[in-house]
């Protein structure tokens, strides 16, 4: 069977790439073939004349088998803006069917498809429309990454009750320890977890450097 998650997270810089990449590591360890997609990614450096984001970048390397840049990451914007504001600066609008076309050319070699979001649930992706309408259009359960740090509960909670309201399947949510000296850390994560009914699939601890294998070991999905 064909499957996917959607990576959400409560803010930009939470670490849904990480995450991300740590999950294609859990599923290729459990024997699974594995694509990671980018659908809009906004803060691009120009390379060999293409746009090329980092995130992309790292979820294109990743997967366990070779797929052009263009099918991971449709929609490269130069700014780090929002990528509303992106997109309209160049005149651009974000197309949900390129995006679908896509995601079935990954899925066509690979069991599993990890999907970054953009920002926070609630980012917009043109006038009208945003990360909440692409996640429920792609229709995978979507995982919520919240980084560990003050305000964490409140971000958690918030982003759990609009996934709610959105009617989206939740499999669960990740703690991400992205501060090393965080007080209460344990205190937090337990909150989060007494205050909500969505499973907690792992908790990923400090790292300095991602070793995406060794973070993958500290999930279960
Ligand atoms: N477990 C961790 N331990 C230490 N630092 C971390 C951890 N996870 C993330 N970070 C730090 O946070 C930064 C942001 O992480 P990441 O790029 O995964 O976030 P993101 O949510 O994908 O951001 P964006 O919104 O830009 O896509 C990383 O570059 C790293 O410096
Ligand atoms: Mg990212």
């Amino acid at each position: 069977m064909q499957q996917g998650y959607f990576i959400t997270g409560t803010d930009t810089g939470v670490g849904k790439t990480w995450c991300s990449v740590a999950l294609m590591h859990y599923f290729i360890k459990q024997g699974k073939s594995v694509a990671g997609m980018k659908p809009v990614a906004s803060g691009a450096r120009r390379i060999n004349g293409r746009l090329i984001n980092d995130d992309a970048l790292l979820l294109q390397q990743n997967a366990s088998k070779n797929f052009s840049y263009d099918i991971v990451n449709p929609y490269t914007f130069a700014m780090p803006v929002s990528p509303h504001i992106a997109a309209e600066k160049v005149g651009e609008s974000i197309d949900f069917s390129r995006i679908i076309d896509n995601l079935c050319i990954l899925q066509k070699s690979c069991e599993i498809v990890i999907i970054e979001g953009v920002g926070g649930w609630l980012v917009p992706l043109g006038p009208k429309f945003g990360i909440a309408d692409l996640a429920k259009q792609l229709g995978f359960p979507v995982i919520v990454v919240v980084a560990i740090r003050l305000g964490c509960i409140n971000h958690a909670g918030l982003t759990f009750s609009a996934l709610r309201a959105a009617g989206v399947l939740c499999a669960g949510w990740i703690a991400n320890c992205t501060e090393q000296d965080m007080l209460s850390k344990e205190e937090n994560i337990q909150t989060i977890t007494r205050f909500s009914d969505v499973p907690l699939l792992g908790i990923l601890p400090f790292s300095q450097k991602p070793d995406f294998g060794a973070l993958a070991c500290h999930l279960k999905i």
